[in-house]
Parts: C-alpha cells; sequence; structure tokens
C-alpha cells in the first residue's frame, strides 16, 4: 500500500481511479472536481469552520454520501510522502470512537482529506457554540461522550501499531454523529506544517487551555499529555465551562484553578453544569471527577494511563484503590501568568463548533523539524515560549 501511494503523490495520476485496499477498502481517492462538484465549488456557505491546516467544508458525493473535506494550507514537496504516510497509517485506523479517512485527494496543487459528515457537529457547538442553548447533551450523553472518547483514546495509545499520540485533544476535535455517539478527530495529520508556520507554537497559543504542563512549557510528548488533555475535556464536561476563561477585568482563569478548591473539599456536586438543573447521576459523577482529577497533575508520572482511565470511568477499579488514589493525588496545574498571555482561545472567538473557526496566528518557527506524529518522541523540538523573557516558571496551585 505505501509503495502505491507514494509513487502516486506529486503526480495528478493520484487524483484518478480508486484503491482497494481489502479490509481498508472503505476509503478511497477522491477526484478534485469530484470534491468541488460535491462542496459546490468550496463556496463559504459549504464552510464548516476553520482550524490549524485548512478550512472544512460540508459536501454532497454524487452517490448521496455527506461528506466534510478539509482543505489543507499549501504544501510543499517534502511533505507530499509524508502526507502519503500518514494516509496510510490513518487509513488502518479503525474504531467506533476515531473518525477514520474516508478518503483523500492529492493533486499537484492541492491535499484534501475527506471524513464522513458528523451531523451533531462538534462537542464545541454543545457546550460553548451555537447549540450551547439548546442543552441537547443531558447527563447520560455527557457520560457516554466521556466514555467513547476515552475508549478512542485507549484505542490509540495501547490498541494501533504504531500506536497514535494524538496531541489536540479538545472540544472541537471531538464530533458527534447523529445518536450523538463522540467521534474523536484529527489524530494524525500534526505533521502537515507548511514549511516556515510552527503549528506547534500557534497551538500553544490557542489551545492552551488543554495543554500538558511539559508539552507546554518543553515540547515534552508522550501519551501523557493526551491524558492530562483528556481530564481537561472531561471537566469541561461535566461543568459546562471552559478550559480557560477571561473573568471582568481581563484576568484569565483555568478551569483546574476554578475546580480544584471544589475537588480538594470532595465538593463534587458543585461542580456540575448548572445548565443540567441537578440531573446527573452522583456514582457516576464521582469517578468521573475522581479520573479527571487524576489526569490533570502536573507531573506526568503521576496520571493514569489511558487503560486506567477507562476502568475507573467504568467502575471497574476497586474503591480502595480509587480512595488511595484519591489521597495520593497532588493538585492540578495551574498557569502561570506569562503563559496565560499566550493564550488566544479563550477571547471571544468560539467558533462554535460548526462554523466560523477559531483564527489562529501563525508564526514563524524553525522548530518544525522532526513533528511527527506517529510513535512516542521524547523531547519535541519547539521554541520555548518563555526563552527570551528570562526564567519562567509554571507555578503549581495553591
Ligand atoms: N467530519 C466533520 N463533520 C462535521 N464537522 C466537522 C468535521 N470535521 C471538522 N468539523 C468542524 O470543522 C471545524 C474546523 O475543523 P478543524 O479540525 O479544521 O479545526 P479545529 O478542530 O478547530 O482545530 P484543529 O486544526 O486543531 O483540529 C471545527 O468546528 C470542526 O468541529
Ligand atoms: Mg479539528
Amino acid at each position: 500500500m505505501g509503495s502505491s501511494l507514494s509513487s502516486c503523490c506529486g503526480s495528478d495520476k493520484v487524483d484518478e481511479g480508486f484503491i482497494n485496499y481489502g479490509d481498508h477498502s472503505s476509503w478511497r481517492i477522491f477526484t478534485y472536481k469530484e470534491l468541488c462538484t460535491a462542496t459546490n465549488n468550496f463556496s463559504e456557505e459549504n464552510k464548516l469552520g476553520e482550524g490549524g491546516f485548512g478550512s472544512v467544508y460540508w459536501g454532497k458525493t454524487a452517490d448521496g454520501l455527506q461528506i466534510a473535506v478539509k482543505k489543507l494550507k499549501a504544501m510543499n514537496s517534502k511533505a507530499e510522502m509524508e502526507f502519503a504516510v500518514e494516509v496510510e497509517v490513518l487509513g488502518r485506523v479503525r474504531h467506533k470512537n476515531l473518525l477514520g479517512l474516508r478518503g483523500y485527494c492529492a493533486g499537484t496543487d492541492h491535499r484534501l482529506i475527506v471524513y464522513d459528515y458528523m451531523p451533531n457537529l462538534s462537542l464545541l457547538s454543545h457546550l460553548h457554540g451555537q447549540f450551547a442553548g439548546e442543552v441537547q447533551l443531558d447527563w447520560k450523553r455527557r457520560m457516554n461522550i466521556i466514555l467513547g472518547s476515552a475508549e478512542g483514546l485507549k484505542y490509540l495509545h495501547h490498541e494501533v501499531t504504531p500506536h497514535i499520540i494524538h496531541r489536540d485533544i479538545k472540544a472541537s476535535n471531538v464530533l458527534l454523529d447523529s445518536d450523538f455517539e463522540p467521534l474523536v478527530a484529527d489524530f494524525g495529520f500534526a505533521k502537515l506544517i507548511p514549511d516556515g508556520v510552527s503549528h506547534m507554537t500557534t497551538r500553544v497559543k490557542g489551545t492552551l487551555g488543554y495543554l500538558a504542563p511539559e508539552y507546554a512549557m518543553w515540547g515534552k510528548v508522550s501519551d501523557s499529555c493526551d491524558v492530562y488533555s483528556f481530564g481537561i475535556l472531561m471537566l469541561e464536561l461535566i461543568t459546562g465551562r471552559k478550559p480557560i476563561e477571561k473573568l471582568p477585568g481581563g484576568i484569565k482563569r483555568s478551569i483546574t484553578e476554578w475546580a480544584e478548591p471544589y475537588i480538594a473539599k470532595g465538593r463534587f456536586k458543585d461542580l456540575v453544569d448548572p445548565r443540567l438543573r441537578g440531573n446527573f447521576n452522583e456514582a457516576q459523577l464521582r469517578r468521573t471527577i475522581d479520573a479527571a482529577a487524576l489526569c490533570v497533575q502536573s507531573e506526568p508520572e503521576r496520571r493514569p494511563n489511558m487503560k486506567e482511565v477507562v476502568g475507573m470511568l467504568m467502575g471497574a477499579v476497586e474503591e480502595e484503590k480509587v480512595v488511595m488514589m484519591r489521597q495520593l493525588r497532588i493538585e492540578s496545574v495551574k498557569y502561570g501568568d506569562e503563559l496565560m498571555e499566550l493564550d488566544q482561545g479563550s477571547d471571544d472567538d468560539d467558533d462554535g463548533g460548526g462554523g466560523g473557526g477559531g483564527r489562529r496566528r501563525t508564526i514563524d518557527d524553525e522548530s518544525n523539524n522532526n513533528y511527527g506524529v506517529f510513535g512516542e518522541m521524547e523531547v519535541q523540538k519547539m521554541r520555548d515560549p518563555y526563552m527570551n523573557h528570562g526564567e519562567r516558571r509554571m507555578v503549581l496551585h495553591g
């Protein structure tokens, strides 16, 4: 499969025809023309939003399939091989809670990824965006979203070979199908960064609230970074709050900073999103907060892995062990003020998950070498955001 893809890439020939990959034949190559027709020439009305890699458009194929087409920003020739490899690996990933590939299109000038369209859009749109007022996410759905996303991440970390670290777990990357089943999206394209642009730096700015401290500060990547982000996502789903919120007067506060006193005092009910009007299951609440509190600890070694998180969420971990873990927990991280200043995600730029994607600044940076997705990388090359400002540290809450 790899050879057929790589020999095609860089040639318009790849725009034509179908490839049958046995078990993975459910995805295929689309022609550019076909995607233009499906998306009404990538018209503004079809635009679902915009992210770090380009714009996403709704479309419908000739055989009636609703699709979401991600049109990547201009690519260079070096990225073509990477694109082929990434697509190949992604094409192998199959899990009910992961948004796999429906196909792609790779001509001389374009790189497009085709996914199934998710009719209930993103979690972000329901928590903080266009559907926030409708409260379609009742407790049961929220718990199902947490467990399903956890299962998807567990698969990425522990079951697929080579294992995959997502690195961008957040509400806009959890999509919801017509039954509100969660599908984690965007687990494979972090590598596709145009020359001269550091998506890394952009990410640090754009989605700071989800970033594990060791990743935000030193670019240290491990599956534990995903665990941290997932902990934030769980808190977000339970509380209905944003990962970082802007208080009157411009001060920014992270969700962990807000939640920590309640968690420390065991006042779990006070954490629940008031939009749920008290309709929640106490045992599930306790389990989820226990899991979330462990995930958002500042030291990666202290966080559980995704297998353990799923076990905790399902109530499969003995109560005694949970009590012990609770006692051993140290407080969660509080970002330092300087790092908080870098955040742009909490400004009034909610994309609603279904449109007007969050704008991101792109910054020139030579650190996009080795920006791989697959496999564990010990140290990510990135610019230390503090480098020019003397020594600044992230402070622990308390
Ligand atoms: N398959 C899909 N079905 C429905 N909406 C989608 C689909 N894929 C993406 N979207 C929506 O399109 C918008 C843009 O997505 P995109 O992934 O490009 O950006 P993002 O999630 O905001 O950031 P990132 O680049 O870090 O993933 C988001 O609101 C996302 O929820
Ligand atoms: Mg996304």
